[in-house]
Protein backbone atom coordinates (compact mmCIF):
# COMPACT_ATOMS: atom_id res chain seq x y z
CA UNK A 1 0.00 0.00 0.00
CA UNK A 2 1.24 3.50 -0.58
CA UNK A 3 2.48 5.57 2.20
CA UNK A 4 0.77 8.72 3.26
CA UNK A 5 3.86 10.89 2.39
CA UNK A 6 3.89 9.65 -0.83
CA UNK A 7 0.11 10.02 -1.32
CA UNK A 8 0.48 13.70 0.41
CA UNK A 9 3.32 14.21 -2.16
CA UNK A 10 1.51 13.28 -5.03
CA UNK A 11 -1.23 15.53 -4.44
CA UNK A 12 0.73 18.37 -4.01
CA UNK A 13 2.77 17.50 -7.48
CA UNK A 14 -0.44 16.95 -9.41
CA UNK A 15 -3.37 18.68 -7.81
CA UNK A 16 -6.77 16.91 -6.64
CA UNK A 17 -8.87 15.32 -7.60
CA UNK A 18 -6.85 12.42 -8.76
CA UNK A 19 -6.25 9.01 -9.46
CA UNK A 20 -3.39 6.82 -8.81
CA UNK A 21 -2.35 3.73 -9.48
CA UNK A 22 0.21 1.63 -8.42
CA UNK A 23 2.15 -0.77 -10.95
CA UNK A 24 3.69 -3.17 -8.58
CA UNK A 25 0.25 -4.01 -6.68
CA UNK A 26 -1.03 -4.59 -10.23
CA UNK A 27 1.74 -6.50 -11.05
CA UNK A 28 1.32 -8.49 -7.58
CA UNK A 29 -1.76 -9.45 -8.16
CA UNK A 30 -1.23 -11.22 -11.26
CA UNK A 31 1.52 -13.13 -10.30
CA UNK A 32 -0.82 -14.14 -7.14
CA UNK A 33 -3.20 -15.75 -9.58
CA UNK A 34 -0.68 -17.13 -12.17
CA UNK A 35 1.22 -18.92 -8.91
CA UNK A 36 -2.24 -20.14 -7.88
CA UNK A 37 -3.35 -21.93 -10.39
CA UNK A 38 0.27 -22.95 -12.31
CA UNK A 39 -1.20 -26.40 -12.22
CA UNK A 40 -4.19 -25.89 -14.20
CA UNK A 41 -3.06 -25.10 -17.78
CA UNK A 42 -5.04 -21.69 -17.06
CA UNK A 43 -4.87 -18.17 -19.02
CA UNK A 44 -5.91 -15.28 -17.46
CA UNK A 45 -7.45 -12.08 -19.56
CA UNK A 46 -7.95 -8.93 -17.72
CA UNK A 47 -11.24 -7.59 -17.89
CA UNK A 48 -10.83 -4.09 -18.89
CA UNK A 49 -14.07 -2.45 -18.62
CA UNK A 50 -12.40 -2.09 -14.75
CA UNK A 51 -9.84 0.12 -16.31
CA UNK A 52 -9.52 1.22 -19.39
CA UNK A 53 -6.31 3.67 -19.55
CA UNK A 54 -3.99 2.15 -22.63
CA UNK A 55 -0.51 2.30 -20.56
CA UNK A 56 -2.90 -0.09 -18.11
CA UNK A 57 -3.39 -2.42 -21.24
CA UNK A 58 0.03 -2.21 -22.00
CA UNK A 59 1.80 -3.05 -18.84
CA UNK A 60 -0.80 -5.72 -18.19
CA UNK A 61 0.00 -7.48 -21.24
CA UNK A 62 3.88 -7.09 -20.49
CA UNK A 63 3.01 -9.10 -17.63
CA UNK A 64 1.78 -12.08 -19.50
CA UNK A 65 -1.67 -11.03 -19.45
CA UNK A 66 -4.33 -11.39 -21.80
CA UNK A 67 -7.33 -8.91 -22.17
CA UNK A 68 -10.97 -9.13 -22.19
CA UNK A 69 -12.86 -6.12 -23.82
CA UNK A 70 -17.05 -5.92 -23.53
CA UNK A 71 -16.98 -3.75 -26.70
CA UNK A 72 -15.66 -3.07 -29.98
CA UNK A 73 -13.93 -0.15 -28.73
CA UNK A 74 -11.89 -2.10 -25.92
CA UNK A 75 -11.02 -4.29 -28.52
CA UNK A 76 -9.76 -0.87 -30.56
CA UNK A 77 -7.56 0.27 -27.44
CA UNK A 78 -6.19 -3.21 -26.81
CA UNK A 79 -5.16 -3.11 -29.86
CA UNK A 80 -3.68 0.85 -30.07
CA UNK A 81 -2.10 -0.16 -26.79
CA UNK A 82 0.14 -2.89 -28.27
CA UNK A 83 -1.59 -6.05 -27.72
CA UNK A 84 -2.21 -8.46 -30.30
CA UNK A 85 -5.24 -10.08 -31.20
CA UNK A 86 -4.51 -13.80 -30.38
CA UNK A 87 -4.26 -12.49 -26.57
CA UNK A 88 -7.65 -10.59 -27.01
CA UNK A 89 -10.68 -11.19 -26.47
CA UNK A 90 -14.33 -10.25 -26.79
CA UNK A 91 -16.85 -11.48 -24.87
CA UNK A 92 -19.92 -9.55 -26.16
CA UNK A 93 -23.42 -9.43 -24.73
CA UNK A 94 -26.59 -7.43 -26.15
CA UNK A 95 -24.52 -6.12 -29.10
CA UNK A 96 -25.26 -5.36 -33.27
CA UNK A 97 -23.70 -8.23 -35.16
CA UNK A 98 -21.95 -5.66 -36.89
CA UNK A 99 -19.28 -5.35 -33.86
CA UNK A 100 -19.17 -9.31 -33.75
CA UNK A 101 -17.96 -9.07 -37.28
CA UNK A 102 -15.54 -6.26 -37.16
CA UNK A 103 -14.11 -8.00 -34.09
CA UNK A 104 -13.48 -11.07 -36.05
CA UNK A 105 -12.09 -8.72 -38.82
CA UNK A 106 -9.05 -8.31 -36.44
CA UNK A 107 -8.48 -11.96 -35.31
CA UNK A 108 -9.34 -11.75 -31.65
CA UNK A 109 -11.01 -14.43 -29.65
CA UNK A 110 -15.02 -14.34 -29.34
CA UNK A 111 -17.55 -14.98 -27.17
CA UNK A 112 -21.25 -14.71 -28.50
CA UNK A 113 -24.02 -14.57 -25.76
CA UNK A 114 -27.33 -14.45 -27.84
CA UNK A 115 -28.65 -17.23 -30.20
CA UNK A 116 -29.93 -14.73 -32.78
CA UNK A 117 -26.01 -13.76 -32.89
CA UNK A 118 -24.56 -17.39 -32.98
CA UNK A 119 -27.14 -18.02 -36.35
CA UNK A 120 -26.17 -14.70 -38.47
CA UNK A 121 -22.23 -15.58 -36.79
CA UNK A 122 -23.27 -19.06 -38.68
CA UNK A 123 -24.26 -17.30 -41.97
CA UNK A 124 -21.54 -15.22 -42.27
CA UNK A 125 -18.52 -17.26 -41.12
CA UNK A 126 -19.59 -20.83 -41.05
CA UNK A 127 -16.91 -23.08 -40.23
CA UNK A 128 -13.78 -20.68 -40.67
CA UNK A 129 -13.46 -18.96 -37.47
CA UNK A 130 -13.86 -20.69 -34.28
CA UNK A 131 -16.09 -19.17 -31.48
CA UNK A 132 -17.22 -19.50 -27.66
CA UNK A 133 -20.32 -18.89 -26.52
CA UNK A 134 -21.56 -17.37 -23.37
CA UNK A 135 -24.12 -19.05 -21.10
CA UNK A 136 -26.00 -18.22 -18.27
CA UNK A 137 -25.37 -21.33 -16.10
CA UNK A 138 -28.59 -20.55 -13.38
CA UNK A 139 -26.27 -19.89 -10.50
CA UNK A 140 -27.03 -16.62 -8.53
CA UNK A 141 -23.78 -15.51 -7.19
CA UNK A 142 -22.31 -12.19 -6.95
CA UNK A 143 -22.06 -9.28 -3.99
CA UNK A 144 -25.06 -8.06 -4.96
CA UNK A 145 -27.86 -8.21 -7.75
CA UNK A 146 -26.77 -5.28 -9.86
CA UNK A 147 -23.27 -7.42 -10.43
CA UNK A 148 -24.79 -10.71 -10.36
CA UNK A 149 -25.13 -12.05 -13.42
CA UNK A 150 -25.20 -16.12 -13.93
CA UNK A 151 -28.91 -16.29 -12.60
CA UNK A 152 -32.03 -17.15 -14.31
CA UNK A 153 -33.39 -13.65 -15.25
CA UNK A 154 -30.22 -12.50 -16.20
CA UNK A 155 -29.99 -10.97 -19.59
CA UNK A 156 -26.28 -12.41 -19.66
CA UNK A 157 -25.58 -15.71 -21.87
CA UNK A 158 -27.40 -18.13 -23.82
CA UNK A 159 -29.31 -20.29 -21.21
CA UNK A 160 -27.92 -23.58 -21.07
CA UNK A 161 -31.98 -24.86 -20.87
CA UNK A 162 -31.75 -23.74 -24.52
CA UNK A 163 -28.88 -26.43 -25.17
CA UNK A 164 -31.18 -28.13 -28.25
CA UNK A 165 -31.85 -24.57 -29.66
CA UNK A 166 -27.93 -24.10 -29.51
CA UNK A 167 -26.69 -27.46 -31.13
CA UNK A 168 -29.29 -26.57 -33.48
CA UNK A 169 -27.69 -24.05 -35.17
CA UNK A 170 -23.99 -24.90 -34.83
CA UNK A 171 -24.93 -27.96 -37.54
CA UNK A 172 -26.70 -26.43 -39.32
CA UNK A 173 -24.04 -23.55 -40.14
CA UNK A 174 -21.27 -26.54 -39.04
CA UNK A 175 -19.99 -23.45 -36.32
CA UNK A 176 -16.57 -24.27 -34.45
CA UNK A 177 -17.53 -24.17 -30.92
CA UNK A 178 -13.76 -23.65 -29.49
CA UNK A 179 -14.90 -22.67 -26.16
CA UNK A 180 -17.77 -22.49 -23.26
CA UNK A 181 -18.13 -19.52 -21.26
CA UNK A 182 -19.58 -18.27 -18.39
CA UNK A 183 -19.40 -15.45 -15.57
CA UNK A 184 -21.78 -15.61 -12.57
CA UNK A 185 -20.94 -11.97 -11.07
CA UNK A 186 -18.83 -9.65 -9.45
CA UNK A 187 -17.22 -10.01 -5.37
CA UNK A 188 -17.24 -13.82 -5.10
CA UNK A 189 -14.90 -15.28 -2.36
CA UNK A 190 -16.93 -18.63 -2.22
CA UNK A 191 -14.74 -21.44 -3.83
CA UNK A 192 -17.66 -23.56 -4.45
CA UNK A 193 -19.39 -20.62 -6.89
CA UNK A 194 -16.78 -21.58 -9.58
CA UNK A 195 -16.45 -25.42 -8.81
CA UNK A 196 -20.50 -25.20 -9.39
CA UNK A 197 -19.76 -23.28 -12.71
CA UNK A 198 -17.28 -25.72 -13.99
CA UNK A 199 -19.71 -28.66 -13.35
CA UNK A 200 -22.42 -26.66 -15.16
CA UNK A 201 -20.36 -26.87 -18.61
CA UNK A 202 -18.26 -30.18 -17.88
CA UNK A 203 -21.83 -31.41 -18.21
CA UNK A 204 -22.33 -30.12 -21.83
CA UNK A 205 -18.56 -30.55 -23.36
CA UNK A 206 -19.61 -33.87 -24.90
CA UNK A 207 -21.86 -31.96 -27.10
CA UNK A 208 -18.66 -29.60 -28.44
CA UNK A 209 -16.24 -31.71 -29.85
CA UNK A 210 -13.70 -28.56 -31.28
CA UNK A 211 -14.01 -27.50 -27.72
CA UNK A 212 -10.43 -26.47 -25.88
CA UNK A 213 -11.41 -23.97 -23.76
CA UNK A 214 -13.99 -23.87 -21.08
CA UNK A 215 -13.80 -20.15 -19.35
CA UNK A 216 -15.34 -18.90 -16.21
CA UNK A 217 -15.09 -15.54 -16.54
CA UNK A 218 -13.66 -12.96 -13.79
CA UNK A 219 -15.31 -11.78 -10.08
CA UNK A 220 -12.69 -12.96 -7.70
CA UNK A 221 -13.40 -10.40 -4.74
CA UNK A 222 -11.19 -8.30 -3.00
CA UNK A 223 -11.19 -7.01 0.27
CA UNK A 224 -12.71 -3.79 0.81
CA UNK A 225 -13.87 -3.15 4.43
CA UNK A 226 -10.77 -3.64 6.54
CA UNK A 227 -12.41 -6.80 8.05
CA UNK A 228 -12.83 -8.44 4.73
CA UNK A 229 -10.47 -11.62 4.56
CA UNK A 230 -8.66 -12.18 0.97
CA UNK A 231 -10.35 -14.32 -1.37
CA UNK A 232 -8.13 -17.60 -1.22
CA UNK A 233 -7.12 -17.86 -4.81
CA UNK A 234 -5.16 -20.65 -4.03
CA UNK A 235 -8.42 -22.35 -2.68
CA UNK A 236 -10.17 -22.03 -5.80
CA UNK A 237 -7.54 -23.01 -8.05
CA UNK A 238 -6.88 -26.25 -5.96
CA UNK A 239 -10.58 -27.31 -6.03
CA UNK A 240 -10.71 -26.22 -10.00
CA UNK A 241 -7.83 -28.19 -10.66
CA UNK A 242 -8.81 -31.37 -8.73
CA UNK A 243 -12.37 -31.46 -10.52
CA UNK A 244 -10.42 -30.96 -13.79
CA UNK A 245 -8.81 -34.19 -12.92
CA UNK A 246 -11.32 -36.41 -11.76
CA UNK A 247 -14.19 -35.03 -14.41
CA UNK A 248 -12.50 -33.41 -17.58
CA UNK A 249 -9.36 -35.46 -17.99
CA UNK A 250 -11.30 -38.89 -18.67
CA UNK A 251 -10.69 -38.52 -22.64
CA UNK A 252 -7.68 -37.87 -22.27
CA UNK A 253 -8.19 -33.49 -23.82
CA UNK A 254 -6.42 -30.64 -21.46
CA UNK A 255 -9.13 -28.28 -21.57
CA UNK A 256 -7.58 -24.54 -20.96
CA UNK A 257 -9.05 -22.56 -18.22
CA UNK A 258 -9.61 -19.13 -18.93
CA UNK A 259 -10.60 -16.80 -16.11
CA UNK A 260 -11.09 -12.59 -16.95
CA UNK A 261 -10.41 -10.66 -13.36
CA UNK A 262 -11.04 -7.08 -13.50
CA UNK A 263 -11.37 -6.18 -9.82
CA UNK A 264 -8.42 -8.82 -8.60
CA UNK A 265 -5.90 -7.11 -11.31
CA UNK A 266 -6.45 -3.18 -10.55
CA UNK A 267 -8.94 -2.76 -7.61
CA UNK A 268 -6.38 -2.29 -4.78
CA UNK A 269 -3.75 -0.78 -6.73
CA UNK A 270 -5.98 2.57 -7.26
CA UNK A 271 -6.24 5.68 -4.83
CA UNK A 272 -8.69 8.19 -5.29
CA UNK A 273 -7.30 11.90 -4.11
CA UNK A 274 -9.07 14.35 -2.83
CA UNK A 275 -9.45 17.62 -0.74
CA UNK A 276 -12.22 18.83 1.52
CA UNK A 277 -13.59 22.09 -0.03
CA UNK A 278 -16.10 22.73 3.65
CA UNK A 279 -17.15 21.07 6.79
CA UNK A 280 -20.63 21.70 7.81
CA UNK A 281 -22.06 20.61 10.95
CA UNK A 282 -25.89 20.54 10.49
CA UNK A 283 -26.34 19.09 14.08
CA UNK A 284 -27.24 15.62 13.50
CA UNK A 285 -23.84 14.99 11.56
CA UNK A 286 -20.74 16.97 10.47
CA UNK A 287 -20.25 16.75 6.91
CA UNK A 288 -16.80 16.67 5.22
CA UNK A 289 -17.45 18.12 0.98
CA UNK A 290 -14.84 16.85 -0.62
CA UNK A 291 -13.84 17.77 -4.48
CA UNK A 292 -15.08 15.08 -5.96
CA UNK A 293 -18.62 13.38 -6.28
CA UNK A 294 -20.38 10.54 -8.06
CA UNK A 295 -18.97 11.56 -11.20
CA UNK A 296 -15.94 10.39 -10.28
CA UNK A 297 -16.70 7.73 -8.21
CA UNK A 298 -20.15 6.22 -8.52
CA UNK A 299 -19.76 2.75 -7.04
CA UNK A 300 -21.24 3.84 -3.01
CA UNK A 301 -23.94 5.87 -4.59
CA UNK A 302 -24.61 2.75 -6.88
CA UNK A 303 -23.88 -0.14 -5.38
CA UNK A 304 -23.97 1.04 -1.52
CA UNK A 305 -20.36 0.06 -2.00
CA UNK A 306 -17.79 0.85 1.25
CA UNK A 307 -14.73 2.08 0.27
CA UNK A 308 -11.88 2.78 3.05
CA UNK A 309 -11.38 6.70 3.60
CA UNK A 310 -8.06 8.30 5.36
CA UNK A 311 -7.77 11.89 6.30
CA UNK A 312 -3.62 11.35 5.35
CA UNK A 313 -3.09 14.99 6.32
CA UNK A 314 -4.06 15.21 10.38
CA UNK A 315 -2.97 11.51 11.18
CA UNK A 316 -2.88 12.04 15.01
CA UNK A 317 -5.35 13.44 15.81
CA UNK A 318 -8.39 12.04 17.61
CA UNK A 319 -11.01 10.34 15.55
CA UNK A 320 -14.43 12.11 15.02
CA UNK A 321 -17.78 10.94 12.69
CA UNK A 322 -17.85 12.52 10.12
CA UNK A 323 -20.19 12.03 6.49
CA UNK A 324 -18.13 12.36 3.31
CA UNK A 325 -19.99 14.25 0.82
CA UNK A 326 -19.30 15.43 -3.17
CA UNK A 327 -19.87 18.50 -4.83
CA UNK A 328 -22.68 17.19 -6.72
CA UNK A 329 -26.06 19.02 -6.95
CA UNK A 330 -27.89 15.91 -5.86
CA UNK A 331 -27.06 13.70 -2.79
CA UNK A 332 -23.58 11.86 -3.41
CA UNK A 333 -22.63 10.59 0.07
CA UNK A 334 -19.21 8.11 0.16
CA UNK A 335 -19.49 7.19 3.59
CA UNK A 336 -21.85 7.93 6.57
CA UNK A 337 -20.70 8.81 10.09
CA UNK A 338 -17.07 7.43 9.33
CA UNK A 339 -14.48 7.69 11.91
CA UNK A 340 -11.70 9.89 10.64
CA UNK A 341 -8.97 11.79 12.22
CA UNK A 342 -10.41 14.94 12.83
CA UNK A 343 -11.11 16.44 9.43
CA UNK A 344 -10.10 20.56 8.68
CA UNK A 345 -11.15 22.22 5.21
CA UNK A 346 -8.08 21.61 2.77
CA UNK A 347 -7.12 17.94 4.49
CA UNK A 348 -6.34 15.31 1.56
CA UNK A 349 -8.65 13.02 1.53
CA UNK A 350 -7.79 9.41 -0.16
CA UNK A 351 -10.09 6.68 -0.83
CA UNK A 352 -8.93 3.20 -1.53
CA UNK A 353 -9.63 0.46 -3.79
CA UNK A 354 -10.35 3.13 -6.30
CA UNK A 355 -8.69 1.64 -9.20
CA UNK A 356 -11.87 -0.77 -10.95
CA UNK A 357 -14.24 0.76 -11.70
CA UNK A 358 -13.58 3.89 -10.61
CA UNK A 359 -12.27 6.18 -13.27
CA UNK A 360 -13.81 4.29 -16.00
CA UNK A 361 -17.61 4.81 -14.94
CA UNK A 362 -16.52 8.88 -14.51
CA UNK A 363 -18.88 11.07 -15.83
CA UNK A 364 -19.09 14.87 -16.62
CA UNK A 365 -22.09 15.42 -14.66
CA UNK A 366 -22.73 18.89 -13.34
CA UNK A 367 -20.44 19.93 -16.62
CA UNK A 368 -17.49 18.86 -13.38
CA UNK A 369 -13.93 17.94 -14.90
CA UNK A 370 -12.53 14.62 -14.82
CA UNK A 371 -9.54 13.95 -13.28
CA UNK A 372 -5.76 13.06 -14.26
CA UNK A 373 -4.46 9.42 -13.76
CA UNK A 374 -1.45 8.95 -12.51
CA UNK A 375 0.81 5.70 -13.00
CA UNK A 376 3.65 4.70 -10.66
CA UNK A 377 6.09 2.39 -12.03
CA UNK A 378 9.76 1.75 -11.36
CA UNK A 379 9.95 4.85 -8.86
CA UNK A 380 8.69 7.31 -11.65
CA UNK A 381 4.86 9.04 -11.80
CA UNK A 382 4.04 9.08 -14.92
CA UNK A 383 1.22 11.05 -15.61
CA UNK A 384 -1.07 8.47 -17.73
CA UNK A 385 -4.00 11.33 -18.64
CA UNK A 386 -3.91 14.79 -18.31
CA UNK A 387 -6.93 16.34 -16.56
CA UNK A 388 -9.81 17.42 -18.26
CA UNK A 389 -9.83 21.33 -19.22
CA UNK A 390 -12.86 23.30 -19.84
CA UNK A 391 -12.52 22.70 -23.42
CA UNK A 392 -13.00 19.29 -23.12
CA UNK A 393 -16.42 20.05 -22.25
CA UNK A 394 -16.99 21.66 -25.38
CA UNK A 395 -15.47 19.62 -27.55
CA UNK A 396 -18.36 17.69 -29.16
CA UNK A 397 -20.52 20.06 -28.92
CA UNK A 398 -22.04 22.38 -31.71
CA UNK A 399 -22.61 25.69 -31.08
CA UNK A 400 -25.78 26.99 -33.63
CA UNK A 401 -27.78 29.23 -31.16
N1 LIG B 1 -16.03 -11.04 -17.36
C1 LIG B 1 -17.24 -10.59 -17.70
C2 LIG B 1 -17.95 -11.19 -18.81
C3 LIG B 1 -17.83 -9.54 -16.97
O1 LIG B 1 -19.03 -9.11 -17.30
C4 LIG B 1 -17.11 -8.94 -15.90
C5 LIG B 1 -17.66 -7.82 -15.13
C6 LIG B 1 -15.82 -9.44 -15.60
C7 LIG B 1 -15.32 -10.50 -16.35
C8 LIG B 1 -14.97 -8.87 -14.49
O2 LIG B 1 -15.55 -8.96 -13.24
P1 LIG B 1 -14.66 -8.55 -11.95
O3 LIG B 1 -13.49 -9.50 -11.90
O4 LIG B 1 -14.21 -7.16 -12.14
O5 LIG B 1 -15.57 -8.70 -10.79
N2 LIG B 1 -19.19 -1.85 -11.89
C9 LIG B 1 -19.40 -2.95 -10.96
C10 LIG B 1 -18.87 -4.27 -11.48
C11 LIG B 1 -19.51 -4.66 -12.80
C12 LIG B 1 -18.92 -5.92 -13.36
C13 LIG B 1 -19.39 -6.15 -14.75
N3 LIG B 1 -18.81 -7.32 -15.36
C14 LIG B 1 -18.70 -2.56 -9.63
O6 LIG B 1 -18.08 -1.50 -9.57
O7 LIG B 1 -18.80 -3.31 -8.66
Amino acid sequence: MLSHTKLIELAERFDTPLYVYDAEKIAEQYRKLSTAFSACNARFFYACKALTNINILAYISSLGCGIDCSSINEVKLALYAGVPPQKILYTSNGIAFEEIAEAAQSGVHINIDSLSNLEKFGKRFGNGYGVGVRLRPNILAGGNLKISTGHEKSKFGIPIDQLDGLKQIVSQFNIKITALHIHTGSDIKDADVFVQGIKVLSELVSHFPDLTVIDLGGGFKVPYEPEDEETDIALIAKKLASYVDSHLSANGKKYELWFEPGKYLVSECGYLLTQVNVIKDNGAQVFAGVNSGLNHLIRPMMYDAYHHIANISNTHADEKAYTVTGYICETDTFATNRLLHEVREGDYLVFYNAGAYGFEMSSNYNSRLKPAEVLLKDGEALVIRKRDEFEDLLKSQIKLL
